[in-house]
């Protein structure tokens, strides 16, 4: 290396290092000592210096924290151990039940109590203090490797000052902050939203392009590692002893996190938290509490899922007051006819509601849900808010009793009401409201997953005559798009490109996109298991249907329904002409005369395989795997260190096979 060049890579390094300090000031220790200028002085100065000098660019440099790197899909990783989950509490009694176990064997256990933070877990590895992987959880022994994102959070350090190579776990989230404006970003541009601010961060995690990753402003707290690492760190074997090491090497560490010498303490740290935690940045769903000793852990031991020395206490459904200022009507892509409540915004568990669904005519009128009345709001965590009950005492006098639609709210077709199901349906096939929301469905995530074509920019289609069914967006052509109000060239050309890759989405996802009734995407899998293609599920009776394990009557009644209706074939018809993947390329069902329609527990640490992989291979067989041994069970397969469920088997008379014999018989 010439002199010139040597000093090129010192000023590059110098700069790395300045830089590196500001992100952990600003998005680390929320307090930043420079301003945006000196900021982006420096980063423009690394800029140039990298652009004239390709070859000393270094991977971890902070100027790939902004992202570009496109990923084909996602690389498998196997975690160095498994990562594990954790097990409930939903009372001070499970927590008490908790203490007594883990006090029974060590009475002078201590614990740490940490915000239990609502994102998705991130192992990050380092080799000679360099960022070099991050993977998420996967099943728990297998994650993806989505390095190139997790690259892009700021609060991540890229390189340690130490030299150390280690392995730590943590959760990313996206701050409320970030999450409000992504949606109202999306609702602009008529993209679905994401339901909430964990969902955003797990779709950001997993964006193919990193600089879109980059711009979705996710940060991360660490909250552990694996046993080779604590050994590695800490002297007294102490969980709160490696944090506060990690937070020396620049880590973001919870700044709430607490030493509890009690239960006393333990319960005091929850309380304060459940009634705090509206008011910090990002959302959080309850309160971890893990042993303190690390020393104690294997003795304390683990279940099959989760660690015994660690439990999370869940935060109960959170319930609020607000009023009824209307119940109004919505049709469904099926037709059905849903009443919900409106209400004034209201705040409950972390989000704003203006509206909640009443279900269906005997909801409301079981509740006596009336227009005016206060009611009880109830949100927990995922769920979706509930009218939990009226308050009666704060009822008006002059309240008038619910009253079910009679006609369409869209259409003004008389409406018909299932008994069976106690649901109303528009049942006129050319009504706008039914055909909005099945295209709509159609484009949705879980279906064909048409990015950019949410219900806004599809009613806009709609109503300017441009697409009635699912095979109309195949004939959609730039000069139609680029004409109406709101879409620029951008918008047009990715819409295109969107709508054209929908056709090598899988044909699991297209079956589920159109919308059969009772064909959800499990059912829409297990159907082309069974027969390979779309044509063929068409040519199928109802009783060959039927007779596949898994699906009912109702199931293959309402398929033999949709293919027997001619517009339906057409469907299909033109969707085979425009080339949209009708074949199923997944794991085809290799029915095994011994498993096929058995159903099968597995417990235990396996040997040749994976639990999950077991399990995947004994599903692709035909054998329906569930959790809990019952008398219906018809064999459980057993691992080293198999405990109750085993017992259970053994005790209930059902058949046990071990991992060895399982495979020989197969
Ligand atoms: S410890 C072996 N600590 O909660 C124990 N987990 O329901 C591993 N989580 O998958 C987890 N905040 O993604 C731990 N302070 C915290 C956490 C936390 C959030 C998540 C984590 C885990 C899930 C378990």
């Amino acid at each position: 290396m010439t002199t010139i060049i040597k000093n090129v890579q010192k000023e590059m390094d110098k700069l790395q290092k300045e830089i590196e300090q500001f992100n952990y000031e600003y998005y680390v220790l929320n307090a930043s000592t420079v301003d945006d200028g000196v900021y982006d002085a420096k980063i423009k100065e690394l800029l140039a210096l990298e652009h004239e000098h390709p070859e000393l660019i270094n991977k971890n440099s902070p100027t790939k924290r902004v992202g570009g790197f496109v990923s084909d899909k996602f690389q498998k990783v196997v975690h160095s151990t498994p990562m594990l989950s954790l097990g409930n509490a939903f009372s001070m009694q499970d927590l008490e039940a908790f203490d007594r176990k883990i006090k029974e064997v060590f009475p002078q256990a201590t614990y740490v109590c940490e915000l239990k933070i609502d994102g998705l877990a991130m192992s990050l590895f380092y080799q000679n203090g360099e960022f070099v992987q991050a993977a998420t959880r996967g099943d728990g022994v297998t994650g993806e490797d989505v390095t190139e994102n997790v690259r892009t959070i700021r609060a991540i350090p890229l390189h340690l000052e130490e030299p150390k190579t280690f392995e730590v776990r943590g959760e990313v989230y996206m701050p409320k902050e970030q999450f409000v404006r992504l949606n109202q970003t999306r609702q602009e541009e008529g993209n679905e939203l994401f339901a909430n601010p964990r969902n955003a961060a797990a779709g950001s995690v997993r964006q193919l392009d990193s600089a879109i990753a980059a711009k979705r402003g996710l940060n991360m707290f660490i909250y552990g590692t694996n046993m080779e690492t604590y050994n590695q760190l800490t002297k007294t074997g102490k969980h709160s002893e490696l944090l506060k090491q990690l937070q020396d090497l620049k880590f973001p560490i919870n700044k709430e996190t607490q030493t509890c010498k009690t239960m006393k303490d333990v319960q005091n740290y929850i309380e304060v938290w459940t009634k705090k935690r509206e008011s910090i940045a990002y959302e959080i769903d309850g309160i971890v509490i893990k042993v303190d000793q690390t020393n104690m852990y294997d003795d304390i031991g683990y279940t099959a899922k989760a660690p015994k020395w660690a439990i999370a206490f869940k935060f109960p459904a959170e319930e609020v007051e607000t009023t009824i200022e209307d119940i109004i009507f919505t049709v469904g892509r099926t037709g059905q006819i849903t009443p919900n409540a409106v209400f004034p915004p209201t705040l409950v568990a972390g989000s704003t509601i203006q509206r909640a669904t009443l279900h269906n005519e005997d909801t409301v009128v079981m509740k006596d849900i009336r227009i005016g009345d206060t009611v009880v709001l109830r949100k927990a965590g995922d769920v979706i808010p509930e009218v939990a009950r009226v308050v009666f005492d704060k009822r008006k006098e002059n309240a008038q009793p619910f009253e079910m639609a009679k006609i369409c709210p869209s259409c003004g077709h008389t409406l018909y009401r299932d008994e069976q199901e106690s649901a109303h349906y528009c049942i006129n096939p050319n009504c706008d409201a039914k055909i909005i929301g099945s295209l709509a469905h159609y484009a949705s995530r879980n279906a064909l997953n048409i990015d950019g074509l949410g219900e806004k920019v599809i009613q806009t289609l709609y109503e300017n005559n441009l697409i009635r069914s699912f095979t109309d967006l195949y004939r959609l052509t730039y000069e139609q798009l680029i004409v109406l109000d709101r879409f620029a060239e951008k918008s047009v050309l990715n819409l295109l490109k969107a709508i054209e890759d929908s056709k090598q989405q899988s044909a699991e996802k297209l079956l589920f996109g159109l919308g059969i009734r009772h064909v959800g995407e499990k059912t829409a899998k297990i159907l082309l298991q069974k027969y390979h293609s779309v044509q063929n599920l068409q040519q199928a009776s109802k009783e060959e249907i039927q007779a596949i394990f898994g699906i009912g009557e109702k199931i293959a009644e309402s398929v033999c329904f949709w293919f027997a209706d001619e517009a339906c074939q057409q469907i299909i018809v033109e969707l085979e002409r425009f080339q949209v993947k009708l074949e199923y390329d997944g794991v085809e069902i290799r029915s095994n005369a011994f498993l096929a329609d058995k159903t099968i527990v597995v417990t235990g640490t396996m040997e040749q395989m994976s639990r999950k992989e077991i399990e995947q291979m004994l599903e692709s067989m035909g054998a329906r795997v569930t959790k809990s041994v019952t008398k219906k069970t018809d064999f459980v397969v057993y691992g080293a260190e198999a405990g109750s469920k085993l017992q259970k088997a053994e005790s209930l008379g059902v058949t046990t096979l071990s991992e060895r014999e399982l495979l020989e018989q197969i």
